[in-house]
This record gives C-alpha cells, structure tokens and sequence, in this order.
C-alpha cells in the first residue's frame, strides 16, 4: 500500500506513513487561467493505493478527488481507497423541502463510483446504521468512531465536569464518550430556525459548575453558542468544547468565545490551530485491516 496526497493534508499523511509504514507521495495540483484544475502524480504507483484529502471547502476538493483517482488508475492502481477524515455533504440526509436533492446519497453514490471504499471519522450518519449505506463501494466503506480518543482527552483533561451534546443527534457519541470517561453525561434539546440561527434548552446540569460540550461539526458556531449560553443560564460557569470537525465558518469562533467558552479543543480531521486529538492512529488502524 502506498499514500498520496496534496499539499494540505500534508502532516496527517506523513503521521499515516509513519503508523503504517506505507511511503506517502504528493500529487500536484495546477490550476489553468480559466479556473479547471490539472491533478499530477509524479511517483510510481502502486496497485494498492490510499489517498487522503479531508473534505472541508468541499465543492472543490470533490473536483481534485475525481480527477485524482482517474489519475492514479491510469498510472496503475487497481484498488485506491479515499481516506477523508472529514467527510463534508453528510448532514442533508433526507428530502427536507421538494425541489432539493438528498445531498447525502448523491455524494455518496460519487465518491462509491470513484473509489474502492472510503475511511473517514464520525461521518454525520443519523438515518441510516453504516457509511456503506451511503457510499456504495466494492469495498467496505467505514465511517469510525473518535469516542474512545475523545474519553481519553478528557478524563485527562476535563474530568468532574458535565459532559453534553446540543441535540439528540449526539446521544450516540455523547453515551459512548460517558461511558469511557466516566462522566455525567446528558444532551440538549435544539430547534434549527435557520442556517446561522438554532435554539437550545438544557433540562440539567446535575448540580456541576464545569461543562464540556462535544459535537460532531461546528460550523456556523451558532450550535455551541447557542448551548453556552443555554449551560451558563443554569448555573456552569467553566466552560469548555471539543469538536471533532473544525469547519469553523468566518466569525464562528469569535461567536462561540463571546458566548463563554473558554477553551475550545479539535480533533485535527480538518487542520485547525484548535486542533489536539490527533486521528492519525484511528485512520492506521483501520487502513492496514484489510477488507
Ligand atoms: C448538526 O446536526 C451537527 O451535529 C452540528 O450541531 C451542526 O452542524 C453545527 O452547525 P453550526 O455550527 O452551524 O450550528
């Protein structure tokens, strides 16, 4: 097995050559005056290949990946798995209003026609039980569970504090997460009212002044604001958040700091200067199993 990859997913492909003792190899992206991209592998490829390319700034990273894995099958390899440990187009999961695509099932059924299988961390899947579901690949396709890095993180970190999710969506890592770190754990209740715009209620905090709130995705930050100032409303007054995904929209960590909390921590599936749970190893692991 062998790994490619672009310029910015530059570290965590190097940490994944290390763990599994692959060579890892940049492809070259050039762009023409008229905005199309030019993907180039300039190494010898192998049969059996990886790519790593986290998917934030989705639209166009979709367009580098399409082109990569043409280019690494004409340059010989007969089984490329995508390593994406943020996989972006996952949350509109259903028809919510006619005229609209299932964004979910068409990227899914994109990235199952161009790679073998796809590897990608805490995919937000909460209609259906598997990634493969979504991506219908030869190959098992695998979304992986970052509970048990994040149970670690806080039971050195964070531990006699609250553990919460905004929403109902996260019980499922939420429990998991409590159940490793031993902490009290409980979920919001949130009404989505627009793009940038949620309501949160928390029911309680269980007689605790510290708080950690985890969620899968912030983006607009509008989710974690939202819950702060929900937590600090009832009482907590030491606040902190782990993402996994750190997508951070223009604005949004300003948004979720002004709303109290105080330390902000990622995993580093999309670079951020948040990042601190490193998911280098989970992806190893899961890479070097062979399907
Ligand atoms: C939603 O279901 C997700 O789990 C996140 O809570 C959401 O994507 C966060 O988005 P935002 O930061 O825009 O509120």
């Amino acid at each position: 097995m062998q790994i490619h990859y672009f310029a910015d997913d530059a570290k965590l492909a190097s940490r994944l050559a290390n763990l599994t003792s692959c060579r890892a190899f940049p492809m070259e992206i050039k762009h023409f005056p008229d905005g199309e991209s030019l993907v180039t592998t300039h190494s010898p490829v192998r049969d059996d290949v990886a790519i790593i390319h986290s998917l934030d700034r989705p639209d166009q990273k979709l367009i580098h990946l399409t082109l990569a894995a043409d280019a690494l099958r004409r340059a010989g390899a007969a089984a490329v798995t995508l390593v994406a440990p943020y996989l972006a187009y996952m949350r509109q999961d259903a028809l919510f209003k006619a005229g609209q695509p299932i964004s979910q099932r068409a990227i899914g059924r994109l990235l199952g026609s161009l790679f073998d299988r796809v590897l990608t961390v805490e995919a937000h899947l909460h209609r259906v039980k598997s990634l493969n579901e979504v991506v219908p690949s030869r190959l098992e396709s695998r979304s992986l569970s970052a509970a048990p890095m994040i149970a670690d993180w806080l039971r050195k970190k964070a531990a006699n504090s609250l553990l919460l999710g905004p929403d109902q969506e996260s019980s499922r890592w939420i429990e998991e997460i409590g159940a490793r770190s031993g902490m009290k754990n409980t979920v919001g209740i949130k009404h989505r009212l627009s793009d940038r715009k949620v309501r949160v209620k928390i029911e309680s905090v269980h007689g605790l002044t510290r708080a950690v709130i985890v969620d899968d995705i912030a983006s607009s930050g509008a989710t974690l604001a939202e819950t702060a100032h929900a937590l600090r409303n009832k009482g907590i007054r030491d606040l902190s958040a782990v993402i996994i995904h750190p997508i951070f929209a223009v604005g949004a960590l300003s948004r979720i700091r002004r709303a109290g909390v105080e330390t902000i921590v990622s995993c580093d599936t999309v670079a951020h200067p948040t990042n601190r749970i490193r998911v280098a190893p989970l992806l190893a692991a899961a890479l070097s199993d062979q399907p």
